[in-house]
């Protein structure tokens, strides 16, 4: 018999986990920090919703609605779901952990793509289960990929559309290919954490596949165009058994009261999403195109953020690119965890941000601007 550990030890696998790196948020002591590095919104959020969150301050010795009861109807009223079937989290990031530890277990496998959100093979690893990666093209998942390295093992696929980092995103019609070729016991989460910014006619969330299907559960975030990211506030949609199964294993207060009160405000101010959605689409388009001029490659995306590749060549490369904006205090993503050493994420900012990037990258890159 092995003597017992002379500490606690963590169960097999938890120090395999490489824990998630935020993005960056410092820059130089005196110069103007600009974060471009985890995809906020430059307009921050609804002043509808600060003040929401302000009039909490005066409740804070009760506990909040642990159902979270009237975020989850003003959400069933904006997109017309049945609020049963939503479940409210701290980010979206504690509704995927809450999936895998409900439906992954040793042995299990959980399938995500090449350059998919790292969160997903952190809930894998942390639930006791097997990642398994499937190769993307051009930096897109692959539907006939992922559908081949599905076996008995396997219980979930991730699929982030659009995924981060890349800003890629797959149709609806290639979404539903994807649901109709897995095994009914396989279930498939579509994470929409930039849903809101696609303007693509082929798109969609997957709602509706979520409403027709057994197999299918959907995640969004108020982090990004709501710009509530410091409130920690997700949501998803799901079949009636995965909300049960969920609400069994969640915490009884995930959500706190301050996100409920400034979530519900900011889901009912749809001209503040608008205006983030029109920022979006102009320098989205403004800032690819003059990276373009540059002569850099920027992978066409439909999210609020931008992948942006650097040569190979040593001096011109993506971590020195890097380090030159930071010195400016421009803030932006390495991805080389992602598999991606040679590219920078960089987050649609203002229009002083997103000025003041393409002209330090025509400076880095010895170009006129
Ligand atoms: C694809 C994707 N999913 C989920 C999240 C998590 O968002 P949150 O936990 O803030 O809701 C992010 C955040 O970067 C993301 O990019």
């Amino acid at each position: 018999m092995t003597a017992p550990a002379s500490r606690p030890v963590p169960r097999p696998g938890v120090l395999d986990i490489q824990a998630y790196v935020p993005g960056k948020s410092a820059a130089p002591a005196g110069v103007k920090l600009h974060k471009l590095s985890s995809n906020e919104t430059p307009l921050g959020p609804s002043a509808k919703a600060a003040e929401a969150y302000g009039a909490l301050a005066s409740k804070l010795e009760f506990y909040p609605d642990g159902s979270a009861t009237k975020l989850r109807e003003a959400i069933a009223g904006r997109y017309g779901l049945d609020p049963a079937r939503i479940i409210c989290g701290s980010g979206s990031d504690e509704l995927l952990s809450l999936i895998t530890s409900a439906y992954i277990g040793p042995g299990d496998e959980g399938v995500f793509t090449e350059h998919g959100f790292l969160v997903y093979r952190i809930a894998i690893m942390a639930a006791g289960g097997k990642p398994v990666v499937v190769p993307e093209k051009n930096y897109t998942a692959d539907v006939d990929a992922i559908l081949a390295a599905v076996t008995p093992q396997t219980k979930v696929v991730f699929l982030a559309n659009p995924n981060n980092p890349t800003g890629t995103y797959l149709p609806f019609d290639e979404v539903k290919r994807l649901q109709a070729g897995l095994p009914a016991n396989v279930l498939l989460v579509l994470d929409a954490a930039y849903a809101e910014y696609v303007r693509r006619n082929d798109y969609a969330s997957g709602l509706e596949l979520v409403a027709e299907r057994e197999n299918v559960v959907m995640t969004r975030t108020f982090s990004k165009i709501y710009g509530l990211a410091n409130l920690r506030l997700g949501w998803l949609y799901g079949p009636a058994h995965l909300v049960d199964a969920l609400n069994r294993i969640r915490g009884p207060f995930n959500v706190n009261g301050a996100a409920i009160e400034a979530g519900s405000a900011a889901i009912a101010d749809e001209a503040h999403v608008a205006a983030a959605i029109e920022h979006n689409d102009k320098w989205l388009a403004w800032t690819t195109a003059e990276l373009e001029k540059l002569g850099l490659t920027v992978t066409p995306s439909v999210g609020n953020f931008i992948l942006i590749h650097f040569p190979k060549a040593a001096a011109k490369g993506a971590k020195e690119a890097d380090a030159f904006l930071t010195q400016r205090g421009l803030i932006l993503r390495g991805v080389a965890a992602y598999g991606l050493p040679d590219a920078l994420r960089m987050t649609i900012g203002s229009e002083e941000a997103n000025r003041l990037v393409v002209a330090a990258l025509a400076e880095f890159l010895g170009k006129a601007a």
